[in-house]
């Protein structure tokens, strides 16, 4: 979802020019402020020598975030999803991602992350959406549903746009939604992840871009997974603003 998200801004900022979001991988166009990563460098030194305005990237929880994104009131686009869907496609992106703990197993996967309320890493913590929509509702935010996305793309594009301050006409919103459809978007090798090293990203095991589905929960969840985490869900989520669907 933010790799979708990242392109779409980007042909948005660039009025749907196919050329100029062509003209670097994903995570160069746009600095990944936590990121260091031996083979490519650190997000916050490519941030750094980027000059203003600059689009950034983060999977930071708010009380993590650099007080100056508060300060200097920037724009937040808050990427969220449905958290079954989300879970899933994180635990895909575990199997495949070298660096991460490796946890093959989907059950003691789901035990372990989502119901025992422990990521092994803070990155995809999808409760900070509660902190967020609780916190920040004051901040120039926009939400960027997955799901909306997936269902309306003219519609969240046109959205997003209005939010960044782009009149888009029809047909560069129609050529958006082309160019940011799955199956153009796994074809792109500027976005589908084939220009990050293999020691970081082992595309063999699972593709970066999997299936880009709404509902796949349905097909990892059994009865008592899916129960154990409505529980939690609910408790943990209570006072959000954001609903998800979960029934496609
Ligand atoms: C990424 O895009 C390139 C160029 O179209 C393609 O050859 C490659 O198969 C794509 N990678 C994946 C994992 O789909």
């Amino acid at each position: 979802g933010t790799t979708w998200t990242q392109e779409i801004v980007d042909l948005i900022q660039n009025e749907g020019d196919v050329d100029l979001t062509q003209r670097a991988p994903t995570h160069v166009s746009f600095p990944f402020i936590e990121w260091i990563i031996p083979s490519i460098g650190s997000g916050l030194e490519q941030a750094n020598a980027m000059p203003s305005p600059r689009t950034l990237k983060t999977h930071l929880p708010f009380q993590l975030l650099p007080p100056s994104f508060l300060e200097r009131n920037c724009q937040i686009i808050y990427v969220a999803r449905n958290p079954k869907d989300n879970l899933v496609s994180y635990y895909h992106f575990h199997r495949m991602n070298k660096p991460l703990p490796h946890s093959t197993v989907w059950a003691r996967f789901c035990q372990r992350t989502a119901l025992a309320g422990h990521l092994e890493i803070s990155l995809g913590q999808h409760f900070h959406t509660l902190h967020h929509t609780q916190r920040c509702f004051h901040l120039r935010t926009v939400y960027s549903v997955h799901q909306d996305m997936y269902l309306n793309p003219k519609h969240e594009i046109w959205k997003l746009g209005e939010f960044i301050g782009k009149k888009l006409d029809g047909s560069v919103l129609g050529k958006i939604v082309h160019h940011t459809s799955f199956d153009v978007m796994k074809q792109n090798p500027m976005a589908n992840c084939s220009a990050v090293p293999a020691e970081v990203t082992d595309r063999s095991v699972s593709p970066f871009m999997r299936k880009g589905a709404v509902g796949d929960w349905k097909n990892h969840f059994i009865v008592a997974q899916n129960e154990r985490f409505d529980e939690d869900y609910q408790r943990r989520m209570a006072g959000t603003s954001l609903i998800f669907h979960f029934q496609f």
